[in-house]
């Protein structure tokens, strides 16, 4: 129960022993992140029915997860930013006053882990001692988050050396909601029908209740990581991103590194392991994050960025030998599979992978514990795995790891990318022609909704910067940020990193996409890095600058210039009805939106009725 002797800071002491009053645990387990304590949760997880351990021939020290089905995803709905004043969470977040939010969560919380194991996980958000990195300390009584913790943060007691006696961690408590009465026998997936994902960004605290899932439960993700950190970024003049990090090296040896944000499910793990295709002998993609960057600019007017995650909570479905080859060869050990379906010799699918081998498997169970068979499949639809099912893996796991993935420094980007999945409307790609220019693309963006979030699917919705669910504060006051920073970078005399907006996913007539995607996308990050040399022109339109067909490089693909035209044609009906879209997003945002947004949408419409 007692802290162990190495927590020497009396106030984290006394908040464990406060929430501990609270939550009234059973025990209280202090992880220290050792292998040996990693590998003890996950045998209790196995014996709790939680885990299934997988073929250790085919799949060593890996095990599946099978959540609750109304567990499955982060819930945006329930999701809250507690600032005092309505106004700085702004109108895209929910918001509660913080006494009422308290006075809502505390008899919640009141014994709400009683039966269960209190484990108090200390992580560092980027390498630990790290002058860009945070720590935080999550309480939770899921030993699947623990374990989870372990693989995606750095974890365990070295936190508390940066810690020491009186240093800083932002404080996140996290509950399932399912308290246990004596003798109560626990069922493999707790969680509670209520939910509540709660941000108080003044304290900079995290309470979370009632979900065991992903980005609800794993709270250095999301709720730190961004929500928490984009106003730690507001007020520290940095960036707190929802953007992979990669870097790229020429065949004369010369790297870049680029950041890009695409939204939820949009393909940020895929592109950020991307394989050059043949065509690019030569050229070598590495990997620094998948998922968030922490970005700050320094004084010789450059942006470092780093990834504050250690691990890759990543989408499955989808994912193969194809699409992803650094993907599959990360996920060959020490994996946690969540909500994928079992095979019969105790290995994972999950739909995709039949690209691979050219067939569906004879019988499997799905994620739900249900037989799943091609016939099955057929006659109601049923997945195998569900459509947010995910794996959890080391970052040390992917075979084109950048080697400068844990430089504490972080790395200088020298573009940002910012991506939505359109069906329609927006072109393959498009470079802004002025920082302003591209934080308004980036504030425009729309993307269709994917399964990472509860809710209805495949509708557009506006998703600024690919953070629409992850800004902590006003979105407006988050675009005059952007902005700042541009100004800041511009007195610094400093090259400003270039702005580009991509689109993966425009369909054909016949529903399927055009663009190839995967490795093929290399084609435009070459053009992209063709941009930032000079040595590409472009052609200027309404929007700004997209290539001509002849200034990608076509080598090992048949992708004629008609098929082009389709992915990179501006319709100009739908960009008058798009630009409908946009006012009625400023027209939500009206509240300290920035001039140069209305501006620069002005300037557009202008060019587009004489175009
Ligand atoms: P989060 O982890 O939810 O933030 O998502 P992410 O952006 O990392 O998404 P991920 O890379 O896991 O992509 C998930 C989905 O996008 C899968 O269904 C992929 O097949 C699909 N996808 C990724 N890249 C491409 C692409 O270039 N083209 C097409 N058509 N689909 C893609
Ligand atoms: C996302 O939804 O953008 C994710 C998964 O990366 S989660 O960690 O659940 O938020
Ligand atoms: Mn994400």
């Amino acid at each position: 129960m007692n802290a162990p002797a190495y927590v020497k800071n009396p106030k984290l002491i006394a908040w464990v022993a406060e929430m501990a009053a609270l939550c009234k645990p059973a025990k209280i387990h202090w992880c220290d992140g050792s292998e040996e304590e990693y590998n003890a949760l996950c045998q209790q997880l196995v014996d709790a029915g939680t885990f299934k351990k997988l073929n250790p021939v085919k799949r060593p020290n890996s095990f599946l997860a099978c959540s609750d089905p109304t567990d499955v995803a982060r819930v945006e709905d329930r999701t809250y930013i507690c600032s005092e004043k309505k106004e700085n969470a702004g109108p895209t977040n929910n918001w509660v006053a913080p006494a009422d939010m308290r006075a809502t969560l505390q008899p919640l919380f009141d014994g709400c882990m009683q039966g269960r194991t209190m484990y108090v996980i200390p992580f560092s958000m980027g390498p630990l001692g790290s002058h860009i990195a945070h720590v935080g300390i999550e309480l939770s009584d899921s030993p699947y988050v623990a374990v989870s913790q372990k693989i995606m943060t750095r974890m365990g007691k070295a936190v508390y050396d940066v810690i020491g006696t009186d240093g800083a961690f932002v404080p996140c408590v996290h509950t399932v909601g399912a308290p246990l009465a004596a003798g109560q026998t626990d069922v493999t997936w707790p969680c509670n029908k209520t939910k509540y994902i709660v941000h108080y960004p003044e304290t900079r605290e995290i309470w979370s209740y009632g979900s065991g899932y992903g980005g609800n439960a794993l709270l250095g993700k999301k709720c730190f990581a961004l929500r928490i950190a984009s106003n730690m970024g507001r007020d520290q003049g940095w960036l707190a991103e929802h953007m992979l990090i990669l870097g790229v090296t020429n065949p004369q040896g010369k790297k870049y590194h680029v950041a890009a944000a695409f939204p939820s499910a949009c393909g940020k793990t895929n592109f950020s392991m991307l394989v050059p295709p043949a065509g690019f002998e030569g050229w070598k993609v590495t990997t620094i994050g998948d998922d968030i960057a922490w970005i700050k600019p320094h004084d010789d007017g450059k942006l470092y960025a780093i990834n504050p995650e250690a691990g890759y909570f990543g989408v499955a479905p989808g994912t193969n030998f194809h699409t992803n080859p650094n993907c599959m060869a990360s996920l060959d050990k020490n994996v946690i599979y969540t909500n994928v379906a079992l095979t019969d010799d105790g290995d994972v699918w999950w739909e995709g992978m039949d690209k691979d081998t050219g067939k569906l498997p004879d019988h499997l169970i799905d994620w739900q514990g249900k037989d799943w068979t091609p016939q099955i499949a057929k006659e109601t639809g049923a997945k195998a795995a569900h459509p947010n099912a995910r794996f959890t893996v080391a970052a040390t796991n992917n075979p084109a790891l950048d080697p400068a993935w844990d430089d504490p420094a972080g790395v200088v980007i020298d573009a940002f990318i910012f991506g939505g999945r359109r069906s329609t409307t927006v072109p393959l790609v498009t470079e802004a022609r002025s920082w302003t220019e591209g934080v308004y693309m980036a504030a425009t963006m729309g993307s269709e909704t994917t399964a990472a979030a509860a809710g209805q699917q495949g509708v557009v919705r506006r998703d600024p910067f690919a953070m629409l669910p992850f800004t902590g504060y006003n979105m407006s006051d988050y675009f005059q940020h952007w902005l700042d920073m541009g100004d800041k970078l511009t007195q610094a005399k400093a090259k400003l990193p270039a702005i580009f907006c991509v689109n993966w996913f425009r369909k054909g007539e016949d529903g399927k996409f055009v663009w190839p995607g995967y490795g093929e996308n290399m084609r435009v990050l070459k053009w992209m890095i063709d941009r930032i040399e000079g040595t590409a022109q472009g052609a200027e339109n309404v929007f700004g600058i997209s290539p001509s067909y002849n200034e990608l490089n076509w080598t090992g693909l048949n992708f004629s210039a008609d098929q082009f035209k389709t992915v990179t044609h501006v319709d100009k009906a739908a960009w008058v009805e798009e630009l409908k879209l946009h006012e009625e997003l400023f027209t939500q945002l009206a509240y300290h939106l920035p001039v140069e947004m209305t501006a620069t949408k002005a300037a557009l419409a202008a060019r587009l009725a004489t175009a």
